[in-house]
């Protein structure tokens, strides 16, 4: 399968939808999770402006442990509650956060970052983890972003 950015037509809601199409038919035979999420990071990344950092944090043994992505190096463990992340996590909902300067704990891995969403991923009710995303732009992610971005969470987690 070939993607290329032409294929997006520039409408937000409707390239998500594209996007979503993409993620599904990318992951829906292949039950590797490791290749899922690589595959899944590297989808979202090429196709979302202005973000400089896209990736999956996976919950093992009550922490948050680095997984798939792309982007700078990254810090490998977070704990249950702590940053964006951890908070995500703990809340068990989508944190989106305006201006990361100004959410108390942020933890910054790359200090372009200004801006951030977190949202997480279920299996069989349980978080098995949290997608997370980058930018170095303030309040880069919207109401639409967060909509579509927990709609591709709900893919992977329907087929991871
Ligand atoms: N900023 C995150 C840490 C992970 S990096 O953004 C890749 C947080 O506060 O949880």
């Amino acid at each position: 399968m070939l993607f290329q950015a032409e294929d997006y037509s520039g409408q937000k809601e409707k390239d998500y939808e594209l996007v979503n199409k993409q993620l599904k038919a990318l992951i829906e035979d292949e039950p590797d999770i490791t290749a899922n999420l690589a595959n899944a990071s590297a989808l979202l990344y090429q196709f979302l402006d202005d973000v400089n950092w896209v990736g999956f944090y996976l919950y093992k043994n009550g922490e948050l442990v680095l997984a798939p992505f792309q982007g700078l190096p990254a810090c490998v463990r977070i704990k249950y509650g702590n940053g964006v992340c951890g908070t995500a996590l703990k809340e068990k909902q989508t944190i989106r956060v305006e201006n990361v300067n100004e959410f108390p704990g942020h933890i910054a891995c790359d200090a372009a970052s200004q801006s951030e969403i977190v949202t997480p991923i279920y299996q069989d009710g349980q978080i098995i983890g949290v997608l997370d995303i980058d930018s170095p732009n303030l309040s880069r992610f919207d109401e639409i972003d967060q909509e579509n971005l927990e709609a591709f969470a709900k893919i992977l987690s329907e087929h991871l």
